[in-house]
């Protein structure tokens, strides 16, 4: 190549010697094979070649727009700081993810300018945006607060846009150990925007936070989201006993009387069809946050109570494939990001997986995992990388598959590539688009309730499976396997199973455990 095209970012991939280049105006990717040397001593001796473009591997990508952003902090003392910061812009037609200001935790020295203040440009247009925020984020300053929204202003806005406060309260369960110490995070949707995920240290209430039996209150602002719809709550599994057993988050706009909350019970989702001849469960009691219980996820996606069944969560199941060469494994927290035609997902860390594998990305391995959102629409695109930390850190990615049952569809992300700072391109994070979209049955999911009998020797530790029958013919073998402790004496076990066909009213349900104990021998109900 004699010319590299301006705004355009070169890269030699792995397998192929061959130059790919993308341009981020028009997205497109171009790639030119070469498989020569570039040496005097070596074959034609050439050290200048010209490469053409194999027009088959041409692939269009996301478009992406350079902005320009300046950023001034007081001449207050101390108004710098060294800690990261991110931002998040949030526009029309979307969101950008959070994106990482200082690198490197370099120092955002203070300035001339008397306030905290941000300008941000679209370079193509030249229409720039003004965000003045004149606060401290500092977790002992002001209102304590480290998360600020400002509103957009400037000759180009026609509507700034309110700010709100949202006084949330999050009710711990009763149970034993249902407390956490753990740090949890929230972030609540509404009908335009949402609030970003907020820690939540900054209790109005309660020194200890998430203790059993406790309501601890909050207070969010935000740029106005007019209706909350949705409230994405996790924690970080830290510290000793992390789980957590929480029973609804209530949302209210700040000033308004209490009997204003919104109620977010948590509950377990129905992932119910709208089929006909489908069982519809009655909702279940909440549930764990907690690596070793129930489902074993530590993110839950709460709706209204009072919410309808088009507003329920997918699930993406994720399966990730570390390929099979030497020293392909990574000891590194691995997250992922799903972006759809209508909507993204949280980044979310994959800590729990549910094949439930000893270690994590081996070599020749695939892990999966189950991610619990809105329908974001058909996947686009995904972001995948890892934190580089822990003994062995670099990974080599084979492939990702997405699976979402309610869509029918499976998605397919060839990767094959290091995510290593030291190897190829360096980078630990990538970007990645489906080869394939592959139609699969569609699923439909029930949810199964069992109750075992007060009998002595009433429980089993076996594996217990069931098939059920109905009108139209009979699932496959169902197993109900759980985290948690199940099948105890005089206790109510509630499971998910996932099938390919309804099998229209139920009539008969066939049961049975593996091996020893009581109901070792199939039962008909
Ligand atoms: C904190 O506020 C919530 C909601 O108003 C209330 O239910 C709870 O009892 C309060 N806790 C304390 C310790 O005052
Ligand atoms: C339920 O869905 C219907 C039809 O999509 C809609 O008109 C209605 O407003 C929804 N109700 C709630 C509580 O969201």
């Amino acid at each position: 190549m004699r010319h590299k095209p301006a705004a355009a970012e070169a890269s030699v991939t792995l397998q192929q010697p061959e130059v790919v280049i993308l341009c981020p105006f028009t997205g497109i990717q171009q790639t030119f094979p070469c498989s020569n040397w570039l040496d005097e001593k070596k074959a034609d001796g050439l050290i200048e070649r010209q490469l053409y473009e194999m027009v088959s591997l041409r692939k269009k990508r996301l478009k992406k727009f350079p902005w320009s952003l300046w950023v001034w902090t007081t001449d207050l003392k101390k108004a710098g700081t060294n800690s990261p910061i991110f931002i998040q812009i949030y526009g029309q037609k979307g969101r950008t993810d959070e994106i990482l200001l200082n690198p490197n935790n370099k120092w955002f020295k203070p300035g001339i300018i008397e306030k905290f203040r941000m300008t941000l440009m679209n370079t193509l247009t030249k229409d720039k945006y003004n965000f003045n925020c004149n606060r401290w984020l500092d977790a002992n300053e002001d209102d304590n607060e480290i998360v600020r929204e400002m509103t957009a202003e400037g000759p180009t806005v026609r509507r700034i846009m309110g700010m709100a406060r949202y006084r949330v309260t999050v009710c711990t369960g009763e149970l034993e150990g249902a407390g956490t110490d753990a740090n949890v995070y929230l972030c609540l949707f509404g009908d335009v925007g949402d609030t970003g995920e907020r820690l939540l240290y900054n209790c109005r209430n309660n020194t200890d936070l998430f203790e059993k039996g406790n309501a601890d209150e909050f207070t969010i602002e935000s740029v106005t989201m007019r209706k909350v719809r949705r409230v994405r709550i996790r924690h970080d599994g830290k510290g000793s006993g992390s789980g957590w057993f929480l029973e609804r988050v209530l949302v209210r706009e700040e000033g308004q009387p209490e009997s204003d909350n919104v109620e977010f019970p948590c509950l377990r989702t129905q992932e119910d069809s709208e089929e006909p001849g489908e069982l519809t469960a009655p909702r279940l009691p909440t549930r764990w946050l907690d690596k070793d219980k129930d489902d074993g996820q530590l993110v839950r996606e709460l709706l209204p109570s009072d919410s309808n069944a088009t507003l329920k969560n997918f699930r993406y199941h994720i399966s990730l494939k570390t390929g099979d060469v030497p020293a392909a494994s990574t000891d590194s927290r691995v997250y992922v990001k799903l972006y759809g035609d209508k909507s993204d997902t949280i980044k979310q860390v994959l800590l729990v997986s549910d094949n439930n594998l000893k270690d994590y990305f081996e070599r020749g391995q695939v892990d999966e995992f189950t991610l619990e959102t809105l329908n974001i629409g058909p996947v686009n695109r995904l972001v995948i990388g890892h934190d580089n930390m822990g003994m062995h850190a670099s990974w080599f990615l084979g492939s990702v598959q997405i699976h979402v049952p309610r869509q029918g569809k499976q998605y397919i992300f060839p990767a094959n590539r290091w995510l290593d700072k030291d190897k190829a391109d360096g980078r630990l994070e990538v970007e990645l688009y489906p080869s394939d979209v592959v139609d699969i049955q569609k699923l439909i999911h029930y949810e199964v309730e069992i109750w075992t009998g007060d009998v002595g020797g009433a429980s089993t530790t076996a594996r217990v499976y069931m098939q059920i029958y109905g009108e139209e013919g009979k699932t496959e073998v169902l197993f109900l396997s759980s985290r948690s402790k199940v099948f105890e004496r005089a206790s109510k076990d509630t499971f998910q199973v996932c099938v390919g066909k309804a099998v229209g009213c139920q009539q008969r349900v066939r049961q049975m455990s593996e091996s020893g104990g009581i109901g070792s021998q199939p039962g008909e109900l």
